[in-house]
């Protein structure tokens, strides 16, 4: 039997980093505040971003099949807590975001330490995150930093 408790200890101790996880869907674009994140594979470049099934970026990234991911620096609270909430809520996230458009078409934090720009070759629908694989297609360096990392905010999304 799953002891619940143990479990979400033990997953809360998995670290994460805290990323802007840009989107499009035709013009419209979003971005939401990721954690579950990670790199997947050498060759080809894969990571892996599991996204929650209601939120509006899920629906954006089905569609396109591409997203693209800007690593917070250290201190980067404020730009994590802008798109930790629902577009449908707030509106245009990136309204006082400065942006670009990259390759994929999906937004960039202009002032991250860097991107990387993904297709997605592959998507686990199982629970009520689905786990998109993306092949990394395009990256760039802003500047050198450390990133933000979930256990230094005080928030907690896992367990
Ligand atoms: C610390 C933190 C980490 C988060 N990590 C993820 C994540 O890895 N995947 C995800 O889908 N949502 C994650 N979220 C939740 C989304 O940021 C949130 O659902 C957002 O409102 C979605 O925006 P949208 O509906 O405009 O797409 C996280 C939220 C917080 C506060």
């Amino acid at each position: 039997m799953l002891d619940e408790q143990a479990k979400k200890t033990m997953l809360r101790k998995i670290p994460h980093g805290l990323y802007v996880c840009g989107v499009k869907d035709g013009d419209e674009v979003n971005g939401f505040t990721a954690s579950w994140v990670m790199q997947a594979s050498f060759q080809p470049p894969l990571v892996v971003n599991c996204v929650k099934n209601d939120s509006g970026s899920h629906a954006m990234i089905k569609s396109s099949q591409v997203f693209a991911l800007s690593v917070l620096e250290e201190g980067q609270k404020s730009m994590a807590q802008t798109f930790f909430k629902p577009q449908r809520r707030v509106g245009n996230k990136f309204e006082e975001v400065e942006f670009y458009l990259g390759e994929t078409g999906c937004p960039i934090i202009t002032d991250s330490l860097g991107y990387v720009e993904c297709r997605v070759v592959g998507a686990v629908e199982h629970g009520d995150h689905t786990v998109f694989v993306g092949e990394v297609i395009a990256a760039g360096v802003h500047r050198e930093g450390n990133p933000l990392l979930l256990e230094s905010t005080g928030w907690q999304y896992g367990g």
